[in-house]
């Protein structure tokens, strides 16, 4: 079964090299998540073991092995190196373990006694018993074993904390799941030469429990009608006249198509998040679908211009004759849906022209301590510094 898993990673292009497929077909899996069934504990999309909140809510997961996939191969971790991986499963670790080899040290660090705890056990079980396991809120880093060549955060991040990067070493990679303009990406950075930024052409769709603690983030949902609400980062200043727009919403939308191809949605999402004016995401509860109040796109958020009383946001349907077999088109709602389609229809466009298939986006990290005040271009102020998206 083990092998079976790494057979369908490699199918998938997410086992790119043999170090990381060598680590899974080494590391027995089920040793860190009992109780689970072998099937399970084997398929490349499931999440093993979860821990669930009061509210129902889960903040712990063993990751789906296409996940740890992912985030090994864009590390690119070697023998011999310092890793620190934060929230813990031992999973993950052991596997980091296996590729640094005797020579390096791996550190897991978790905020929950309870996972730390099965962590434990189940490195003992596996026999990696040189990880170190430590409680601790990972916002301050772990210094004990600092520095590192990488650190590997398993928990949705909205920042990266001063402790992460001193403790990094010059030319060392941070790789997080970042969460920006409501979407989260599995980035990979690296400190620029010679400066203080952190810079990643290396991104991907992917999504983690939410980090808990000093570093802990929540999003404003901010309702339009009872079913259909908008969603925005915590900071935002954005503000909506929100009895024009649900006004809008049962009035009849206009429907736009913009004659170019519908696929990789991530990828145009970024974009659209990214290279003009700040978007929410619309969400619907099945409700407002089944009703015919949006399309069922909204279900999962899709982006939104929002201009005025009107909004407008990205839809697709079938259409042979582009190259995906899909067409992206628009949806636009309120007094100026005409022009409001059309500014987003001109974004659909741009990127079609000039990032299709691409994966063309830069992400830059600029932390507080250094100038950030002379920057252009899309970007978003967090805590700790100021993420930039450039698409040149
Ligand atoms: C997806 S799980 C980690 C999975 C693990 N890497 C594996 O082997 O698959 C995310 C973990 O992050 C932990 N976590 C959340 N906030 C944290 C924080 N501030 N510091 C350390 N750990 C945290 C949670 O308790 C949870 O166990």
């Amino acid at each position: 079964m083990r092998q079976a898993m790494v057979t369908a990673l490699r199918d998938e292009g997410l086992i790119t090299t043999h170090r990381v497929a060598a680590a899974m077909n080494a590391v027995p899996r089920h040793d860190f998540a009992p109780g689970e069934p072998l099937e399970k504990v084997y398929q490349t999309n499931t999440t093993l073991v979860p821990k669930i909140d009061g509210q129902g809510r889960q903040t712990s997961v063993v990751s789906a092995s296409h996940i740890q996939a992912i985030q090994l191969e864009q590390a690119d971790v070697g023998p011999g190196m310092k890793v620190l991986e934060i929230g813990s499963g031992g999973y993950n670790a052991a596997l980091i373990a296996e590729i640094v080899g005797p020579t390096g040290s791996v550190t897991t660090v978790d905020i929950d006694a309870d996972i730390v705890d099965r962590a434990r056990a189940g490195l003992h079980r596996a026999g990696y018993e040189q990880v170190n396991v430590v409680l601790a809120d990972a916002e301050h880093g772990v210094a004990a074993y600092a520095p590192y060549d990488r650190i590997i955060v398993t928990v949705g991040a909205w920042d990266i904390p001063p402790a992460w990067l001193d403790q990094l070493t010059p030319n060392g990679r941070i790789v997080v799941p970042l969460r920006f303009a409501g979407i989260t990406r599995l980035v990979a950075f690296d400190r620029a030469p010679g400066r203080s930024v952190l810079a990643a052409s290396n991104y991907r769709l992917g999504s983690f429990v939410p980090m808990q603690g000093d570093g802990a983030a929540s999003e404003q949902l901010i309702p339009v009608t009872p079913d259909v609400g908008l969603r925005l980062d915590q900071d935002s200043a954005l503000t909506f006249d929100v009895p024009a727009l649900r006004k809008a919403l049962h009035t009849k939308p206009v429907e736009r198509w913009s004659g170019t191809p519908f696929d990789m949605p991530d990828e145009l999402e970024l974009y659209l998040l990214t290279s003009g004016p700040e978007m929410p995401l619309i969400h619907a509860a099945q409700a407002a679908i089944d009703q015919g109040v949006v399309n069922r796109t909204v279900r999962i958020g899709t982006p939104t211009l929002v201009r005025g009383g009107t909004l407008a946001y990205r839809i697709k349907r079938e259409n042979p004759q582009t190259v995906s077999g899909y067409e992206t088109g628009v949806i636009a709602h309120g007094p100026d849906a005409e022009q409001v389609s059309g500014e987003l229809l001109a974004m659909i466009r741009a990127w079609a022209g000039g990032y299709y298939r691409r994966g063309a986006a830069h992400i830059i990290y600029h932390p507080h301590t250094g100038d950030t005040s002379g920057l252009t271009g899309w970007h978003t102020t967090k805590r700790h510094g100021v993420l930039a998206v450039t698409w040149p």
